[in-house]
């Protein structure tokens, strides 16, 4: 298949290149070898970076709300570890590179050999193109100056008419492999840098990013500059441009926020900073200055994204009373699992993800209690059980092979649940005490590092299996890394709360409690949510309206319990549910609420038709990925 695609890939290169030449030839010609590309070590990426490797960027661009692109140069500043390696091949997507030059040995701009090489194939178009550059001898420094495509897959650029502030917005999300739609570069986890950059917007709009140097005013030049002396990866690197306000929470923590939300936001994340202490006590000193968030519009694509020192969240979780800061305590926690001990490729994800959920919950327990950690651990169990049977043998493991594959498909629920329950079961063999010096051991080892889970599991093994003779063994830890499902001897959650729903729901379908005798009032969001996901629907449109009289659940102002009522809405086709949806459908681009919502409306005539049409009008103020997922759903094409 390799070969093939090089063949493929060689037959439509120029054989013979300059400097700018970039228009297919008429007759494809086999291009110089130096000019031949294959994926690299990462099968996400072109970058050949066991031969050289992007140390520094420099990042000069400006922001053009009304073109929608980002225009300017970047400069990278190499290692080359091997001198024979002649040239350096970067992952790019929809950019236009307009010139690449390096920097002689007295400072001076020089041309060099380049070329764009054509996509991979149709189904790996998703990867990009590779950007090939002949690296004179000496040279260790290269310019590329670009263009970013109105259309990038990594950013979302809205109009005035679709934010709260009425003022144009502009957010980033690299991960997993978009960085390369914004930033020609090594797209691939497996390499770190350190960067600065000076971006230059409209005066009246701020502009932030996930590094130091983030603005607490709007200044009057609309210039702002960056730097990120921790070395990051690629999908780390996050941009963002409106009309933000800043909060102070703590002494290095605080929120950005159009002005309608920042009251609301600074009010919900009122426990950031101790949630930061937390974190330090447990696994170790905060090794990136400042935590901040950034709440974005509706339609972010995720709840939250780690980005380092800028974390970007969804206003869907400021639910009015911190019922869903579990998300925030997500988001911190990869400040140590993920964006300081980081996954090499997507195929180790659960090293950030599973990490990041047991992480979650440690936090959780310390701001609320054992007994919420507990509903969460259960109703994580309950989702994995659900999903597991519907998932292909191959993604039922934590360490999966992705290549050839689209690593967005890597996020599904076995790296964060099936990762965290493996943490929750080495817990269970060695105790809390010991799981925790292991781990804070674990993150000082690899700090600033990026691993596999061979790295991880070789460190398992000497510092906690050899030290605690007879607790657990390689064996069943590679049952959990490498055997598809869930191991037998796995530690299921128990939640006695949970189990009182239970009981209650039981009663309650079965005729022997009335709806209005269920005692819901002092029930948490987590008792809702696992009270409705365990009705079977679809449930009779007269119970769901005597449900909503009682409890008005078309009205919830909790984004997940809503979500979970528009489910059984659907089902049933329940009329104020459904009414409902069509405006949740047009504010909300959240991928993990639309995608599961039109999947379900696609399985039903009246619900297809109508689900095309409400995505029609919804479609503009949706995010690439959110429309590329509700495409895929409703099985319609792409209209651009
Ligand atoms: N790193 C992810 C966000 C992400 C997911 C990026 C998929 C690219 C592809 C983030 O840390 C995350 O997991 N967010 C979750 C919330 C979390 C509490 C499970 C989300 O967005 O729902
Ligand atoms: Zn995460």
């Amino acid at each position: 298949m390799k070969n093939l695609l090089s063949a493929l890939f060689a037959a439509a290169l120029l054989s013979n290149l300059t400097a700018c030449q970039q228009e297919t030839p008429p007759v494809p010609l086999t291009p110089k070898p130096e000019f031949r590309v294959d994926l690299g070590p990462d099968p996400h990426s072109y970058a050949e970076y066991d031969q050289v490797q992007v140390r520094h960027l420099t990042l000069d661009l400006d922001a053009d709300m009304a073109t929608r692109t980002l225009s300017g140069h970047v400069l990278l500043e190499l290692d080359r570890p091997d001198p024979a390696h002649k040239r350096l091949v970067l992952d790019t997507r929809d950019l236009d590179i307009q010139d690449v030059t390096v920097v002689g040995p007295e400072g001076e701009y020089r041309p060099v050999s380049w070329r764009l090489g054509p996509v991979l194939s149709e189904d790996q178009a998703h990867l990009g193109q590779p950007l090939v550059i002949i690296l004179p001898q000496g040279i260790s420094q290269v310019r590329v100056d670009y263009q970013s495509s109105p259309d990038a897959f990594g950013l979302q650029w809205l109009d005035g008419n679709q934010t709260s502030s009425g003022q144009p917005f502009m957010f980033s999300q690299s991960q997993p492999h978009y960085a390369r739609t914004w930033v020609p570069l090594q797209d691939t986890p497996a390499v770190r840098y350190t960067f600065d950059a000076t971006v230059r917007g409209p005066r009246d709009l701020m502009v932030v990013m996930g590094a130091d140097g983030n603005p607490f005013e709007r200044n009057t030049k609309g210039e702002y500059r960056f730097s990120m002396p921790q070395p990051v990866p690629s999908y780390l690197m996050a941009i963002a441009i409106g009309d933000l306000e800043f909060a102070e929470i703590g002494p290095r923590s605080g929120v950005y926020a159009e002005p309608d939300w920042i009251e609301r936001a600074a009010a919900e994340f009122h426990q950031l900073e101790e949630m930061i202490d937390i974190g330090e006590q447990l696994y170790g000193e905060y090794r990136w200055g400042r935590y901040d968030l950034l709440v974005l519009p509706p339609s972010f694509p995720f709840g939250g994204m780690e980005n380092p020192r800028l974390s970007y969240v969804t206003p869907t979780i400021i639910a009015g009373d911190g019922s869903l800061l579990a998300l925030v305590a997500h988001e911190l926690a990869h400040s140590w699992s993920g964006n300081l001990v980081t996954n090499a490729s997507w195929r180790d994800l659960w090293l950030n993800e599973g990490f990041t959920v047991y992480f979650e919950s440690r936090i959780m327990e310390q701001i609320y209690s054992p007994e919420v950690v507990a509903m969460l651990a259960r109703l994580d169990w309950d989702g994995l059980q659900a999903s597991l049977p519907e998932l292909e043998a191959g993604d039922r493991q934590l360490v999966r092979d992705l290549s050839g594959k689209d690593p967005e498909g890597a996020f599904i629920s076995v790296p964060y649940d099936m990762g965290r329950f493996f943490l929750d079961w080495i817990e269970s063999r060695i105790g809390r005490e010991d799981l925790d010096v292991f781990l804070r051991q674990y993150f000082d080892e690899f700090a600033f590092e990026s691993i596999d889970t061979e790295t991880f599991r070789d460190y398992l093994d000497t510092h906690l299996i050899q030290t605690h003779s007879g607790a657990l063994t390689l064996a069943e830890v590679d049952q959990w890394l490498y055997e598809p499902g869930m191991p037998e001897f796995a530690v299921a959650p128990e939640s006695d709360a949970l189990a009182r729903v239970d009981a209650q729901r039981a009663r309650w379908q079965g005729g022997e409690m009335a709806l209005n005798d269920l005692s819901t009032d002092d029930w948490s969001v987590y008792e809702w949510l696992h009270f409705l996901s365990g009705l079977e629907g679809p449930l009779p449109t007269e119970v769901l309206a005597a449900m909503d009289a009682e409890f008005a659940l078309t009205d919830s102002t909790n984004v997940e319990i809503l979500y979970l009522w528009l489910q059984h809405s659907i089902d049933a086709e329940y009329a104020p549910g459904i009414e409902r949806l069509e405006q949740f459908l047009i504010e909300v681009g959240r991928n993990k609420f639309t995608r599961p919502l039109y999947t379900a409306l696609a399985a039903s005539d009246w619900g297809r038709d109508w689900a095309i049409e409400v995505y029609q009008r919804a479609r503009p103020g949706y995010h690439p990925l959110t429309r590329q997922a509700a495409e895929r759903a409703l099985g319609i094409d792409s209209e651009g």
